[in-house]
């Protein structure tokens, strides 16, 4: 198994360009199964999870080609067999995106229940709820949901829904339901967040008629048939973000190109609140941080609010702050695994609750740390550019695999000691 090497403490200096963003590509490839025809994604970012979605989409009956950038899919076997395995879907809890789309195109759909994961429960009622909204019969059957159109297969109808709560993965679904529906659906209580718009512009790219994306209210008319794609995906925020805090935390001057600013602004607001310079240059953002760091309270929220996936890296931050500061996880019930793994790098932090009381110390020591997840393992190699004394040895990275493409390339392109290494078993 792979481990990620650092030597830390030196400041990040250069340019780095983001990559296509994950939480958009995954949903979109998704789309794919609403039409026939072949659909081409650009800037799709090379990452384990869209490897794992384009081999559930192969199962479905999709010649799916994964290329350098860019994933081609068109149909091959129709109709598909409308199912998701456990095998494929306990890889990757978003593979439950193709649920929406199977059921709009084929009236039908078997797809195993995703499961709880490290920060949390995560159910999907949200988005049965909202299924049998539309006319779908519901049913659980040894771990998997089978949902059936009125009738047994047939069509789904529009229909007014509210979200018990927000929920991006929820709103993208029902979305994907809707758009082949008979007559008008309206969601509210939407999430807001950039990754559903860009879902909405593919949706209409096809033919469809989605009205709203990026407000808490969704207006979609269902049409009868919809057109294979050709688009290119937007920049990662998430990993523009993670960007940002390393060059802060290492004291560093960084050219982030590419980065979304407009798509961080709940969260630049913490970073420049803590000291950092953050400005847009040409296409991208440049970060740099002459001064110490302040200690600045954070809560999560659905977006615009500050993102939950940049929670653990700002966090690292946070431990280098003169002060004590505030972060307060309202989203996931259990995304403070990187909590632990950083004390053993010298940070000092209590958590009560869902608030992590983060005193700040004057540096972090090299460890042997464990990722528990994708982000959390973003905050450890964060803390490990910043520690000193001994190298910081990062397991279990198949997380950081899922989310980040070539981080310690990008890294080692901006000064850093970082290299993969084989890791001794357990
Ligand atoms: C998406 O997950 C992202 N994943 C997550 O990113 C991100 O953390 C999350 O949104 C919040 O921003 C993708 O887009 C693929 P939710 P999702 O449904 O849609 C509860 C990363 O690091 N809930 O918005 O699964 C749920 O348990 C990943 O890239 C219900 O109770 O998250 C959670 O507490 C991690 N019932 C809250 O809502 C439901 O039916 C928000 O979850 C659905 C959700």
């Amino acid at each position: 198994m792979d481990a990620i090497r650092i030597r830390g403490g030196r400041p990040l200096r250069g340019c780095v360009r983001v990559s296509g963003a994950k939480n958009a590509a995954l949903p979109i490839l998704c789309t794919t199964l609403l039409s026939a025809g072949e659909s081409l994604l650009r800037n799709v970012p090379g990452l384990r999870d869209i490897n794992t979605l384009a081999a559930l989409l192969r199962f479905l009956g999709r010649k799916t080609e994964v290329g350098k950038g860019t994933v081609r899919v068109f149909e091959e076997a129709d109709p598909c067999r409308p199912e998701a395995p456990y095998e494929l879907v306990k890889q990757m809890r978003a593979s439950v995106l193709v649920l929406g789309p199977l059921v709009a195109r084929f009236g039908r759909a078997k797809v195993s229940l995703p499961g709880g994961c490290a920060i949390g429960a995560r159910p999907i009622d949200q988005h049965l709820k909202g299924l049998e909204a539309m006319g779908a019969a519901i049913e659980l059957d040894r771990g998997y949901v089978i949902v059936k159109g009125p009738g047994g297969q047939g069509r789904l109808h529009g229909a007014d829904f509210c979200f018990d709560l927000v929920t991006v993965t929820g709103t993208e679904n029902l979305m994907m339901a809707a758009v082949l529906a008979k007559g008008r659906t309206t969601l509210l209580n939407c999430a807001r967040e950039p990754e559903v718009e860009e879902l909405a512009c593919v949706l209409n790219k096809m033919g469809a008629n989605v009205q709203g994306a990026g407000t808490s209210q969704i207006r979609i008319e269902g049409v009868d048939e919809l057109q294979p794609f050709d688009h290119a995906i937007v920049a990662d925020r998430i990993e523009a973000g993670t960007f940002m805090v390393a060059a802060a935390a290492t004291g560093g001057d960084v050219l982030i190109e590419r980065a979304p600013m407009e798509h961080l602004e709940g969260f630049i607001s913490k970073l420049r609140k803590a000291g950092c310079d953050v400005a847009r240059e040409g296409e991208g953002v440049r970060v740099s941080r002459a001064g110490s760091l302040v200690a600045v309270d954070a809560t999560t929220a659905p977006y615009p609010g500050f993102p939950t996936d940049m929670q653990a890296q700002f966090m690292v931050l946070m431990c280098l702050a003169n002060g004590r500061s505030a972060v307060t996880e309202t989203i996931f019930e259990n995304r403070f695994m990187h909590v632990s793994e950083l004390a053993r790098m010298g940070a000092n932090i209590d958590v009560r609750g869902n608030t992590a009381f983060v005193h700040g110390v004057s540096n972090l020591t090299g460890a042997c740390v464990m990722a528990t997840d994708l982000r959390a393992s973003a905050s450890l190699v964060i803390a490990g550019l910043v520690a000193t004394e001994y190298d910081t040895d990062i397991r279990r990275v198949y997380h950081l695999d899922r989310g980040y493409e070539r981080i310690e390339e990008k890294l080692a392109g901006l000064g850093a000691d970082v290299k993969r290494v084989k890791d001794a078993p357990g």
